[in-house]
């Protein structure tokens, strides 16, 4: 089964965005069934959250397909779930691991850009000191910030590329400006990954290819423009058949010297489809 938010007001239908994959997944045999997203969120009681939810009475195996929950929020529905019979694929420690950047980084690190954290609370406690001193490992190199799941890559200048990693008075006005457009929302801590030169367009779009793994078994992989290269992974499907997540994604890119970058992992359940993927197809591969 898979499970899908339900829309806000429309309670009986589906989210809006995911329609096109609540349909795929019913062409492809799967059962569905919607949850309300909001009340999970406001902390409401399970057995309203999860009501449309059927019991399983096999112990079957359930995917969510959905936006970003927190990782408490996640847990709550692993449990309110596992209640009603239901096994979700990637239990809270699988998903913690695959939507939280520092959990991943020593697993996939000979593909990945140099990484570094701080948490939430280390900046509340000391403030900068502990970001300067992270900073550090990467001399007076470019480096993004992130936070542990998602970037504010649309406000690049602004709130995501910082020039030289030494530079104090640059790291404070790019992480200042991230922290303050991520508010309330800003999930974990700081992340750090040293800016690689990578292949684009040439009119500032870099390629990026979106792979979807399930069981180490890969169930797609999409490039964000039209490519007709593809990143060889052979030596990563060897390792994605030991990852601990079971259902999860992988971004590529390439650099300029040719060699090919995981950019990051994200969770199979709230990553988003690449738009150039064919949505009835891959719920086709999802039910093999
Ligand atoms: N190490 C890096 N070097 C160069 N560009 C990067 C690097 N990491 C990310 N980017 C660029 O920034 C974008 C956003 O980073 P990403 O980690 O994917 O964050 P998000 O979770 O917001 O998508 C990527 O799509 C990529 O183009
Ligand atoms: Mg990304």
């Amino acid at each position: 089964m898979i499970l899908f938010p339900a829309d806000t007001l429309e309670r009986s239908e589906v989210e809006r965005d995911y329609r096109l994959e609540f349909e795929g997944a019913r062409a492809a045999g799967f059962a569905t069934a919607l949850f309300d997203f909001d009340g999970l969120r406001r902390g409401e009681d399970l057995d309203r959250v999860l009501w449309r939810v059927p019991e399983s009475l096999r112990g079957e195996a359930l995917i969510y397909r959905g936006w970003m929950l927190a990782a408490p929020d996640y847990a709550r529905l692993f449990h309110g779930l596992e209640a009603r019979g239901w096994k979700m694929v990637n239990d809270t420690k699988a998903y913690r691991f695959g939507h939280h950047a520092p959990e991943n980084y020593a697993f996939w690190q000979q593909w990945m850009p140099q990484t570094a954290w701080t948490t939430r609370e280390e900046f509340e406690h000391n403030g900068f000191a502990p970001i300067y001193e992270v900073l550090k490992a990467f001399g007076s190199s470019p480096v993004i910030v992130k936070d542990w799941v998602k970037s504010q890559k649309h406000r690049w200048d602004e709130a995501c590329f910082i020039p030289d990693a030494s530079d104090e008075d640059e790291v404070r006005r790019v992480v200042s400006r991230f922290l303050e457009l991520q508010g309330e929302y800003l999930t974990g801590g700081l992340v750090f990954r040293r800016f690689e030169t990578l292949r684009g367009d040439g009119a500032g779009q870099v390629f990026e290819w979106r792979s979807f793994w399930l069981d180490g078994r890969l169930l797609s992989l999409t490039p964000n423009l039209v490519r007709e290269d593809e990143p060889d992974l052979e030596t990563v499907a060897d390792k994605a058949r030991e990852c601990p997540s079971r259902f999860f994604t992988l971004d590529f890119s390439q650099k300029d010297t040719g060699e090919w970058v995981i950019i990051e992992m994200g969770d199979g359940g709230v990553s988003g489809l690449p738009s150039g993927v064919n949505i009835d197809g891959w719920y086709r591969k999802l039910a093999i």
